[in-house]
């Protein structure tokens, strides 16, 4: 349900969109617009004002409110070019240094993807909290592999809306997504075998699999639509690959998002040659449009015996605090259960019980739809800072969902020099080669408009304009 100036906001947007109201003209009057929808003025302002944020419109002094011209949409980097050769991982400190940098509150933070916290449906977990440790005197027990019951069940149900259906006892609580996926990994394959992930990948999967041993085989990847299954049946043809792991909701990243067809040509592809999928479902819940995506999953009719292994967890829709995360194994089940077991013997017990408590209340659909808003409403205006500040040939992926967005810059950037140069004028980017194998995206940089506030982001951009220039 949206706001009444939510609907201001849109009764004015949708005639900027058709054309009705063009760059440069007058929009209606406070006054006219609260008359014609029969809307408080004061509604009818904050409507504008969301207007404003979103660089749709402008105020004049003594004149009212204009149309601003729209930003030039730049063009999206081409389909990756990685080489197809499999290659062993090898990720220097890098990861680790931003992710300790991260909580410099001195730095404006653009290099991590931790969500925006700071609103009140996610402030409501510590009340939540502290209501549990009054009433469950269970807290200082084990929480045993597959995880609260509770929780497993609100998480079955919101898999519905993937178009998954399962049963509770299908799921293993990790801790966080990344958890979920490394014991995944383990479960289907041992060292020195050969992985595909799309390129570029998020580094926490490149983490894993240097850990674990294995080869990755870089796979280009779209920014609009994704892993390429001609390239992946190439791959397939010529390697021994033991499994296949992407993000094809909003990965991280690109920010795309795979189409219903290519899911189930994947699906199809791999079902064929009996490679399990591990698919990282993670950002899905935070799509631009009403309705989550569907999941790779959904397209396999296999049940608890399907080789499509899938992972999530609340760390972007929620809370990466709670570090609740879980894998929807299919067949490798009693696998997965067992490696949580040599991997952490249980989970915390108190984040289990507060999440599923949230999940229960039925809030956690509206807190959704605020999030979903608020990213949108930050993409679009970090395009226009980056319009504004960046040099024209810079080319920019513009996501459907999440909060990262992958930044191509002029070939001679070196964007291990951007991050240093930029972190001593505080503020944080994480560089490209950070999200490849082989040390591609010299010249690319991955943001996170998610988390700063709009005088944050502006200020860095500024800086990162400068820098650039
Ligand atoms: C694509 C992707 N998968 C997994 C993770 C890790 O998630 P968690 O914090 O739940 O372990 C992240 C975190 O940035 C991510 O971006």
């Amino acid at each position: 349900m949206s706001t009444l100036y939510q609907k201001v906001a849109d009764h004015i947007s949708d005639q900027i969109n058709n054309g009705l109201l063009q760059a440069g003209e007058k929009v209606p009057s406070v006054r006219q617009c609260s008359a014609e929808l029969g809307i408080s003025m004061t509604t009818v302002i904050r409507g504008y004002e969301l207007l404003q944020d979103q660089h749709l419109i402008e105020p004049r002094p003594q004149s009212g409110f204009y149309v601003l011209a729209p930003f030039e949409k730049s063009a999206p980097p081409e389909i990756s070019q990685p080489e197809l050769t499999p290659s062993e991982v090898n990720l220097d400190e890098l990861a680790v240094r931003l992710l300790q940098t991260s909580k410099d509150k001195n730095i404006i933070q653009l290099g991590t993807a931790p969500p925006q916290t700071e609103v009140p449906s996610v402030k409501l977990i510590n009340r939540i909290m502290i209501k549990v440790i009054k009433d469950d005197d269970s807290i200082a027990e084990y929480d045993p592999p597959p995880g609260n019951e509770n929780l497993r069940r609100q998480i079955a149900r919101r898999m519905l809306n993937a178009g998954v259906n399962i049963n509770p006892n299908e799921i293993v609580i990790t801790t966080g997504c990344q958890e979920a996926m490394t014991l995944c990994l383990r479960a289907v394959t041992k060292p020195g075998d050969t992985v595909v992930i799309e390129s570029p990948s998020y580094f926490g999967t490149l983490k894993a699999i240097e850990t674990l041993g294995l080869k990755a085989l870089e796979i280009p990847t779209d920014a609009e639509n994704g892993m390429s299954l001609t390239a992946l049946e190439l791959a397939l043809r010529e390697w021994d690959i033991r499994a296949c792991i992407l993000t094809p909701n909003f990965s991280n990243p690109l920010g795309y998002c795979m189409s219903d067809e290519n899911k189930q040509k994947l699906r199809t592809l791999l079902k064929q040659t009996g490679i399990p999928i591990i698919e990282d479902d993670i950002y899905s819940e935070l799509s631009y449009s009403t309705q989550r995506p569907k999941a790779i999953k959904s397209f396999d009719e296999t049940g608890a015996n399907s080789n499509v292994l899938l992972c999530s967890s609340l760390s972007k829709s929620l809370s990466p605090g709670l570090r609740i995360g879980w894998a929807i194994p299919g067949k490798y089940l009693k696998q997965v259960t067992q490696l949580k077991v040599s991997n952490s013997m249980a989970g915390a017990t108190l984040p289990a019980l507060t999440a599923a408590c949230y999940l229960e209340m039925g809030i956690f659909d509206r807190h959704l739809r605020q999030m979903r808003r608020y990213y949108k409403e930050q993409r679009d205006y970090f395009l226009h800072l980056a319009s504004e500040h960046l040099p024209k040939t810079t080319r920019l992926t513009h996501p459907q969902g999440g909060y990262v967005i992958w930044l191509e810059l002029d070939e001679g950037v070196d964007s291990m020099k951007l991050y240093e140069t930029a972190l001593a004028k505080r503020v944080s980017i994480a560089p490209g080669p950070l999200f490849s194998a082989s040390g591609q995206y010299k010249n690319f940089i991955r943001v996170n408009y998610g988390k700063a506030s709009k005088s944050d982001l502006e200020k860095a951009m500024i800086t990162l304009g400068v820098l650039l220039s």
